[in-house]
């Protein structure tokens, strides 16, 4: 008797557990205001140098010339990525309908073994438009620093990748201006394009 109500009790304690990752799971349809982030929209965001996927040496400013989505993440992320990637893809897409020209960009957090030559494979086959950025241990840590992007590697011996990357996942919207929103992942691609639009008053 007494082990039955430990096994309810413990029952009910793991029904709570998963309900409340559940919910902390569930996905807003509203684009995070900066302030969700934990940070003012005027501490996101800075210059950075890097490297694209030609190999060529790039500045932010010679990249972000008008409206642009940057992404960072990596090429050997098995799922949140993919799903996240295409959806910067297919909003670049929908706004291209609108006749605006958004341009996308993925910085990885994964630099040791994202070389310029992964990168290309990776943004050429996500998008035509897309530029893939890599660099230096340094040079991302800045860059992520300054999109208060929070990365961290996990070994993993039992998988043949050796380690995957945890790392946040939003998505920016940024002009020669600054960060404008902040997307988090799961975003439907049809509510970020329209939610640009609107931002650039389409
Ligand atoms: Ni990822």
């Amino acid at each position: 008797m007494r082990k039955a109500v430990m096994g309810l009790v413990a029952a009910v304690f793991v029904g709570v557990a998963a309900m409340g990752l559940y919910l902390t799971l569930q996905k807003p349809d509203q684009p995070l205001s900066p302030a969700m982030v934990n940070a003012d929209v005027s501490t996101i965001g800075g210059p950075f140098t890097l490297t694209d996927q030609t190999g060529k040496r790039v500045t932010s400013a010679e990249l972000i010339k008008g409206p642009t989505l940057i992404y960072f993440g990596y090429t050997f992320c098995p799922d949140v990525c993919p799903v996240d990637v295409t959806v910067m893809a297919d909003a670049v897409d929908l706004l291209a309908e609108k006749g605006l020209d958004v341009t996308p960009i993925f910085i990885t957090v994964d630099p040791a073994r994202d070389d310029p030559e992964s990168m290309a494979s990776y943004v050429e086959a996500m998008h035509p438009k897309m530029v893939g950025l890599t660099g230096t241990e340094a040079e991302i840590k800045q860059a992520a620093d300054a999109y208060k992007v929070y990365y961290q590697r996990v070994n993993t011996p039992e998988s043949q990748a050796g380690y995957l990357m945890n790392h946040t996942s939003f998505t920016y919207f940024v002009t020669p201006d600054g960060v404008k929103a902040v997307f988090r992942d799961g975003f439907p691609p049809e509510e970020m394009a329209g939610a640009i639009a609107r931002m650039l008053n389409r």
